[in-house]
């Protein structure tokens, strides 16, 4: 991170269904209420060309580039999230929640989808520079709860004529399961940063325990 930012860069990371969305916005209340401007944001997209690019990932149609090629796609969406919204929102002190964010490159494309580390620090080094999250909640839940919960989700948004299983819940348990691992391999390679939450609570003890690591890392 620059040395002039001041505001905080806080990432929500987990497979599928483990509800970083719902804690993102939690939290960003209660920061709010804590009297500080907050950014909540989303990868991929969080810009309008980024979130062309999310629409293309997310409908299966950059599959056939193979998982490197997606992850080159996710980190152009990524560079342009960077330069226009997140930077600009740390230089004026504010304080930024992103759900999801380079881990999942790592564990999607990398752990799960089997592309080299040393590729993704590359195209990491790039898109996002000196601009690592200072603390990143890393939800945690067994592969098969997280996909009964996103399928629900999915059934919900049918209704509003939205529920389409987008291309990377479809993939089967195994990929899942890998990611999930994916996940706690990242947490653990990077405690100063990283902190595991039990997703399997209930919401408002999630809510709890995310709001403790923030007061405790980060003293809003
Ligand atoms: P989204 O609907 O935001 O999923 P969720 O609610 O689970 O966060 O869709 C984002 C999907 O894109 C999700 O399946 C994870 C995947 N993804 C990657 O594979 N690589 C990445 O770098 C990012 C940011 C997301």
């Amino acid at each position: 991170m620059s040395p002039l930012a001041s505001g905080k860069f806080i990432t929500f990371e987990g497979g599928e269904g483990v509800g970083k969305s719902t804690q993102a916005r939690l939290l960003a209340e209660r920061l709010r209420a804590a009297g500080h401007t907050v950014v909540e944001t989303r990868e991929p997209g969080g810009t309008e060309r980024g979130e062309k690019i999310r629409n293309f990932l997310l409908a299966g149609r950059a599959k056939q580039y193979g998982s490197a090629g997606e992850a080159v796609l996710f980190s152009a969406a990524r560079d342009d999230h960077v330069r226009e919204v997140i930077r600009p929102a740390l230089a004026r002190g504010d304080w930024v929640l992103c759900d999801r964010f380079s881990d999942s490159t790592a564990a999607y494309q990398g752990a799960a989808g089997g592309v080299k580390p040393t590729f993704l620090r590359a195209l990491n080094r790039v898109a996002v520079g000196e601009t690592d999250p200072d603390l990143t909640l890393i939800l945690d839940l067994p592969a098969e709860a997280g996909l009964k919960r996103a399928s629900t989700r999915n059934d919900d948004n049918a209704a509003d004529g939205e529920g389409a299983v987008d291309r990377f819940e479809g993939m089967d348990l195994r990929f899942h399961e890998a990611l999930r691992e994916g996940f706690l391999k990242i947490a653990a390679e990077a405690p100063q940063r990283c902190v595991v939450v039990d997703a399997q609570q209930a919401e408002s003890a999630v809510a709890e325990d995310v709001w403790e690591v923030v007061t405790d890392r980060l003293e809003p």
